[in-house]
């Protein structure tokens, strides 16, 4: 079995002409592992972390049973990032340490699935470099997952296969959820934004969202099990129902879920092109859409933006963030920040520092640009040299981590609502996040359990968390 991945194909995007169906489960290789051991390590975003949650289900109903060692596995699957270089040689560098397990033990079985596995690249380097890979699937068959590695085991042999495009939708995959209280739920998959720097267009397809009654029927199921809190996933959550309706948005899927007895729902990634302003109102009115925006900027000067493909400018970002701030009550908004963009100049960099001071995020991520193969921005000329874009992330993160603690502070004395999430190190103290996304660390007098959504007195405030006492 071998099917490789080519961007050319990958770039492709047309009319919605993929259908959706019922995930099915072949009997006949049900539990045929019993007794045998998975080790399986996430890189990434949310969208891997909650892709993994089914690989972890797959698995178990082949039989495998979960390890956290590796050493102690039968099978080690990478789920792998493709979004910057460094978790590209993160996951090579967990090859390199397979390799010499596998020259101990013969028997173990070694597969790579997520975005990596949709780079022509990578697959390339694994059938040349890597040939003791057992098997690589991508990001567009995770269902095939129980097929291939018994494929991949019986016939002894290489298994590669990697779809370049986007397949059908498929509904009905099994989960294990990590966490008891909170739940992703993909609402769309793919990004049609192809912004020049970024992967994700060729590694996760075009944007395709999934019917409303399926995310509603999956949210029924998650507040029947006692969810607390549901984080509506999407590379662009703002675009979902484009490809599919004519008239029913991300606002109107917000306001569906909110009207249900869920006392948390939260939403990301935003991409600004597509925030709309009846998607702020709801945000806005309902008390249990958290008042936490993801909204990233990527850059503070609209040359770079423009350059980058990102559709705004520094003005009309501003203007979106302020509506955001007037309309939703105590909104935090955080955001991510590229440096080093190729081109980007010191004026352009000072733009950006402009930017921070104005919007005085809750949070950001920053990041060095790293080229991507196959990507616009790759074929930039870059004459910034790598010390000077540290140099940059440097004083960046200065100045957003000035704004965390900031805005912390502010929060000192005030109570906040937190879901509790787990005991602290600390004897006695347990940490959970507020409405707006902080991790709190705090006290108690009296027993609480997790899960449970209590009131906690501010008393103190840090750069990355505050720490508190339960009140009432
Ligand atoms: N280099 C650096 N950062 C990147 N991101 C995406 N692509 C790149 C790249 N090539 C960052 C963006 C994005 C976040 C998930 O990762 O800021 O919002
Ligand atoms: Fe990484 Fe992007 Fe893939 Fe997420 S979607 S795993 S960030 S490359």
């Amino acid at each position: 079995m071998m099917r490789l991945p080519d961007y050319k194909e990958a770039r492709t995007r047309d009319k919605r002409d993929y259908k959706r169906v019922e995930f099915i489960f072949d009997d006949s290789i049900k539990q045929k592992y019993m007794g045998k051991k998975f080790f399986l390590k996430t890189y990434g975003c949310q969208m891997n972390e909650h892709d993994s949650e089914n690989i972890r289900a797959l698995l178990s109903e082949l039989g495998f049973e979960e390890v956290d060692d590796y050493n102690n596995a039968d099978l080690v699957l990478l789920n792998t990032c493709s979004i910057r270089e460094n978790a590209h040689n993160k996951a090579f560098g967990m090859l390199g340490r397979l390799k010499h397990l596998k020259g101990e033990k013969k028997n173990l079985i070694v597969g790579l699935c997520g975005c990596m596995a949709q780079e022509a690249g990578v697959v390339d380097e694994i059938l040349r470099d890597y040939k003791f890979v057992n098997f690589v699937f991508g990001t567009h068959n995770l269902y095939q997952l129980p097929e291939i590695i018994d494929k991949a085991i019986e016939e002894n042999r290489q298994q590669i296969e990697v779809f370049s495009r986007e397949g059908d939708l498929v509904e009905g995959l099994p989960v294990i959820r990590t966490n008891n209280y909170k739940a992703y739920v993909n609402i769309i998959y793919g990004c049609n934004k192809f912004c020049t720097y970024c992967i994700v267009p060729y590694t996760r397809g075009s944007e395709r969202s999934r019917s409303r009654e399926d995310v509603l029927r999956e949210v029924d199921e998650l507040i029947k099990d006692g969810y607390k809190e549901i984080t509506l996933l999407g590379q662009n959550v703002n675009a979902y129902g484009k490809d599919l309706y004519d008239n029913y948005t991300l606002g109107n899927l917000l306001e569906d879920i909110a009207k249900k007895d869920i006392p948390r729902v939260r939403f990301m990634t935003s991409h600004p092109w597509d925030f709309t302003d009846e998607m702020i109102e709801v945000i806005g009115k309902y008390k249990n859409i958290m008042p936490s925006v993801h909204l990233p900027v990527q850059s503070g000067s609209s040359r770079i933006l423009k350059l980058m493909g990102r559709r705004y400018t520094k003005e009309s970002y501003l203007e979106l963030f302020d509506k955001i701030k007037k309309v939703v009550p105590g909104v935090a908004i955080s955001t991510d920040i590229i440096v080093g963009f190729p081109g980007e100049t010191e004026e352009d960099f000072l733009e950006t520092l402009d930017l921070v001071e104005r919007c005085k995020y809750d949070n950001a991520f920053t990041f060095i640009f790293s080229a991507r193969e196959g990507t616009p921005a790759c074929k930039l000329k870059d004459e910034v040299s790598l010390k000077e874009k540290e140099e940059r992330l440097q004083r960046l993160n200065q100045v957003v981590n000035k704004y965390f603690l900031e805005n912390n502070k502010k929060l000192e004395e005030s109570i906040v609502s937190v879901l509790v999430e787990g005991l602290s190190e600390k004897d006695n103290m347990y940490f959970g996040y507020t409405d707006t996304n902080k991790l709190i660390n705090f006290s108690v007098d009296k027993k609480i359990n997790i899960g449970d959504i209590v009131n906690v007195k501010v008393t103190s405030a840090k750069t990355w968390s505050l720490d508190g006492e339960l009140v009432g």
